[in-house]
């Protein structure tokens, strides 16, 4: 099985996706790393190890960053995820306690323990692969893939005009990781948005998998109110999820290169700047950028199968 880490911020879609990828048998869960970002990070923290107790897992959770590296912390989105992250249903509280490491040590053992082999899922702000670069800058070359949630390229948006949450974060943060010399794949709001998530496909989930079912159904509520309330839309966008669906069938996406550098002030803070495969820009900030592979398409249907048939 393909050896993974979930770096994340849970968040509804949060746990959408790290629910997909313990039920995915060609996935090995080796850890959760915990950010702040749709909540704080103790309460994702918290909130992951529920999930973990939630799946009848033994997986470890290691705590990561509180605030961004350089900018102002923000408000937390209270108003997309709830208070509690998960939609304000009252859920029981974990009994289990997080790894005693940081997230980011958590990231350069794992790595360092299975040199090549690790995939990092990264569905959140990203602090901690920034930490985890800057502490131990060899496991660039040492981690198989990052595959993350965030950015845009075509498409506007979600927190500012040309900004998506997880990037305006922590914009030097999300710098680093995209100019670090290994293999990233961006999946942003140009597909994520071509993704929604209904009610009919988790009350079929719910159906076959009546505990996790009913608290991914109950959960998503919330999300679905802030969703159809603010696009003209009957459901949810599958932001996170749309990961796990790569690294298990990456052939789902379609998927154009170029280097990306972040914007990390200003007006355009946050915004994913790409300079296309065979382009060249007369600015400087361009030279040995790392080529990105980003998701421009996407097959919503196979994807939404795949999730359905997973849980
Ligand atoms: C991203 O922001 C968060 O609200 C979601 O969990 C997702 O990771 C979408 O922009
Ligand atoms: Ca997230």
């Amino acid at each position: 099985a393909r050896k993974i880490i979930i770096d994340t911020d849970p968040g509804i879609d949060d746990a959408m996706a790290i629910l997909f990828a313990f039920h995915a048998q060609e996935l090995e869960v080796l850890g959760l790393t915990t950010t702040y970002g749709n909540v704080s990070v103790e309460q994702s923290t918290i909130n992951a190890l529920a999930l973990v107790e939630l799946a009848g897992k033994t997986v470890p959770v290691a705590k990561g960053v509180a605030v961004p590296r350089v900018r102002e912390p923000g408000e937390f989105p209270d108003f997309v995820h709830g208070k509690d992250g998960f939609g304000n249903i009252g859920w029981a509280a974990p009994v289990t306690q997080a790894d005693p490491r940081d997230a980011a040590q958590f990231i350069i053992d794992q790595v360092r323990a299975h040199p090549g082999e690790v995939t990092l899922i990264a569905l959140g702000p990203l602090g901690n692969l920034a930490a985890a670069l800057e502490r131990d800058p060899e496991i660039a070359h040492l981690v198989d893939e990052v595959i993350l949630m965030g950015g845009t390229w075509k498409e506007r948006g979600n927190v500012s005009p040309v900004a998506e949450a997880n990037i305006i974060n922590d914009p030097h943060a999300a710098d680093m990781v995209f100019t670090a010399p290994w293999q990233v794949v961006m999946i942003g709001l140009d597909v994520t948005h071509q993704v929604l998530l209904q009610n009919s496909l988790l009350e079929r989930v719910r159906n076959v998998n009546p505990k996790e079912g009913t608290f991914l159904y109950d959960i998503a509520q919330f999300y679905i109110n802030f969703y159809s309330g603010i696009h003209d839309v009957e459901g949810c966008y599958f932001h996170d999820a749309s990961c796990v669906a790569y690294a298990l069938q990456p052939d789902i996406f379609g998927v154009a290169r170029g280097a990306v550098r972040v914007a990390t002030d200003g007006l355009a803070m946050g915004q994913t700047i790409i300079c296309p495969e065979g382009k060249t820009s007369p600015l400087p900030g361009w030279d040995n950028v790392p080529m990105t592979d980003i998701c421009m398409e996407v097959d919503s249907e196979r994807l939404l199968q795949l999730f359905e048939e997973t849980l």
